[in-house]
């Protein structure tokens, strides 16, 4: 594949194509290629975008970016996201990615991490509208293919969200992810939606929602409410491996994924496998409980049946806590 490295300001080129308009959130440390593939594999998914990959020093290596991205899925695109805050090292990184096969680039600028905030890039980049502007400005110059930014609404609140909005459609983005949430509010505070609506009114470019949906229903109603176009699902899908595929069922008007203890179990182990052949043993357990952590549907788990879960010291203790939960969920039933 030949890389793009158009200098021109002027050219056009639509946004990515979701397949649904439900998509699935970057989250590092949880989003990893063998996550994303299984929840992929499940079916719903419209889009989906790599962990941030942070450029600091030098651009990142084509294989480097190959390596998170792997191949494109059949279902829906998987795009790369850059963090970073030079706008010559993510050009050049975002050329190495549509090297790599990224269909496209997205920029974060909400990372709300101390160190990342402190290196100035991330959501600290919130504080500059036009170096907004230019980091996306240098990113769209240097492919063809879409651009995209996902922001937070401000760094302690939402008063430059106008002029960030802005500065991202004139830069040459071609669809915006608002995270409904300023840096300050962290992950908790609940999701200010409102703000989705007035950013929708503000811009001709199609606008991705983002923040406490948990639910097919909640998914539905952000979209309902604010105007936005599609609807981005982060930790909801933790809590309910199968979000996706139940709003998938209800576009169709199909029969909702019938989930019990069977799927769940086979969930559980094809995670597991899947991390074992991708060569990421060592991390499985840690896995494995990050998602036990939020899993809260199809089996009722009591809080301490939960902790029990997360206390496993090894992985040969969890599966046979799991199994005796999903066994005594199926007993009940
Ligand atoms: C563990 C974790 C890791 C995250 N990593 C990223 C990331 O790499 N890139 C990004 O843009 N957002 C990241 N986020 C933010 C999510 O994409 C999303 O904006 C946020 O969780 C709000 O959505 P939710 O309420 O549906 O979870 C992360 C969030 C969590 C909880």
């Amino acid at each position: 594949m030949t890389a793009p490295a158009s200098t021109s300001p002027t050219k056009r080129v639509p946004p990515l194509g979701f397949t649904t308009p439900w998509v699935l959130a970057p989250m590092e440390g949880v989003t990893h290629r063998v996550f994303r593939d299984l929840i992929i594999g499940i079916g719903g998914v419209g889009a989906a975008w790599t962990e941030f990959l942070r450029v600091s020093q030098t651009p990142l290596p084509e294989k480097t970016i190959r390596r998170e991205l792997g191949p494109q899925p059949d279902r829906c695109p998987v795009a790369v996201q850059l963090m970073g805050n030079q706008p010559d090292l993510l050009a050049a990184t975002a050329v190495n990615a549509v090297r790599a096969g990224a269909p496209s680039v997205d920029i974060n600028f909400g990372c709300p991490a101390p160190t990342v905030f402190r290196n100035c890039a991330g959501s600290a980049l919130l504080r500059d509208p036009c170096g907004v502007g230019r980091l996306v400005e240098a990113v769209a110059r240097a492919v063809d293919v879409p651009v995209s930014a996902k922001i937070r609404l401000g760094v302690d609140d939402p008063s430059r969200l106008r002029d960030i909005v802005e500065a991202v459609e004139g830069a040459g983005a071609t669809r915006l992810t608002v995270h409904a949430r300023t840096k300050a509010d962290g992950y908790t505070h609940p999701a200010r939606w409102e703000w989705l609506a007035k950013v929708v009114a503000w811009t001709s470019l199609p606008v991705t929602g983002n923040g406490d949906v948990l639910t097919p229903d909640d998914a539905r109603r952000m979209r309902r409410e604010t105007g936005v176009d599609s609807v981005m699902i982060g930790r909801g899908v933790l809590r309910d491996p199968w979000v996706f595929a139940r709003l998938l069922a209800d576009d169709r008007g199909t029969i909702a994924p019938n989930v019990g203890a069977a799927e769940v179990r086979a969930f559980h182990h094809a995670y597991k496998a899947a991390m074992a052949a991708a060569g990421g043993e060592e991390g499985v357990l840690g896995q494995l409980k990050q998602w036990w952590r939020r899993f809260d549907v199809a089996v009722p788990i009591s809080p301490e049946t939960r902790q029990e879960i997360l206390r496993s010291p090894d992985l040969a203790t969890l599966d046979a806590r799991v199994e005796a939960l999903l066994r005594a969920s199926e007993t009940s039933a």
